[in-house]
């Protein structure tokens, strides 16, 4: 493949089969292969292309993101390319290799006091809104609620998922936090076959699982901590929680006996595709979505 930029590069990831010993075949995205990193490029740059359609971003103008990590890694990369500044939000949970790449690409990353709630006036949501409203020709993502997320990855993840399957598959299983990637992707491919299964996954203990009063977990990139407007619209069959103690095992499992090195949130998926594998025919085909690399997490030991 050759592109005459770094953004066109975007996406275009492999297909891969896993060799779990399970009845059907599972493969996985590999979302990491993307320029960025990660599953998150795609909908950060379909994010950035409709508010420069849209003229909410112009040149000189400065790109907002209040994320975990990857969202705002992805909009650092794209802000970089494209010559907008770029502010990240964030919290202390995020791992140091992610905030060292932030600051790697040139964006400003400010600090906030860590909470469950999405909410709080001090916590990383709340706080990059109020920088969006005191500087103009800005842009929030603010991906929790942003269409343009799920859109993203409904133009791009989506048919690209269909194209490498030949329109074969049978289940789709990728981890919920923003519901961006299993949102998008999810109605392309039940308005290609509705009988596709479309399953999500997420920290047992989030806000959604625990119907509003969320534990904390280890586990990052994934997790419904708030009420999520794109949630509901999703066409999700299925959302099975995990446990951060179900992750790291398969995680290990996934680096030293498959050579697939990926974060917590694709060793959640990877763990709750294991599972419901189990109860599937031969004739099934699934595919599971591994966000990002292992490589962002090494120093939280989590591989130890
Ligand atoms: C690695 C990774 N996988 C999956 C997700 C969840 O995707 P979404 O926010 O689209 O639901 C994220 C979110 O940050 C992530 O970083």
């Amino acid at each position: 493949m050759r592109y005459e930029s770094l953004l066109h590069a975007i996406g275009h990831t492999p297909l891969v089969r896993v060799p779990f010993d399970v009845p059907p075949r599972i493969y996985a995205k590999l979302e990491y292969i993307s320029p960025g990193g990660s599953i998150k490029d795609r909908s950060a740059y379909f994010m950035v292309q409709q508010a420069e359609k849209e003229g909410v971003l112009q040149p000189g103008g400065t790109i907002i993101e209040a994320s975990s990590g990857n969202q705002g890694i992805a909009a650092a990369m794209i802000g970089a390319a494209k010559g907008y500044k770029v502010i990240i939000t964030t919290t202390e949970k995020v791992s140091k290799e992610k905030w060292d790449t932030l600051t790697a690409y040139g964006a400003e990353v400010v600090i906030c006091k860590p909470t469950l709630d999405l909410h709080d006036p001090e916590g990383y949501y709340e706080v990059a809104r109020r920088i969006h409203e005191q500087t103009p020709n800005s842009l929030f993502m603010a991906q929790y609620f942003n269409q343009n997320n799920p859109l993203g990855h409904y133009y791009s993840l989506g048919p690209e998922i269909w194209d490498q399957t030949g329109g074969q598959l049978t289940h789709f299983i990728g981890a919920v936090g923003s519901c961006g990637t299993v949102g998008g992707a999810g109605r392309y491919i039940k308005e290609r076959n509705p009988n596709v299964a479309v399953v999500g996954v997420d920290s047992a203990t989030s806000y959604r699982s625990t119907g509003g009063n969320p534990k904390p977990y280890k586990l990052e990139g994934i997790g419904v901590d708030s009420d999520s407007p794109l949630l509901e619209q999703a066409p999700i069959d299925e959302i099975i929680g995990v446990h951060d103690d179900d992750v790291f095992p398969i995680m290990k499992r996934l680096a030293r006996e498959y050579g697939f090195l990926v974060g917590p949130s694709s060793g959640a998926v990877a763990y709750a595709a294991y599972e419901y594998a189990k109860n599937l025919s031969p004739d099934d085909f699934v595919v599971i979505v591994f966000g990002d690399s292992g490589r962002a997490y090494l120093t939280k030991g989590f591989y130890n």
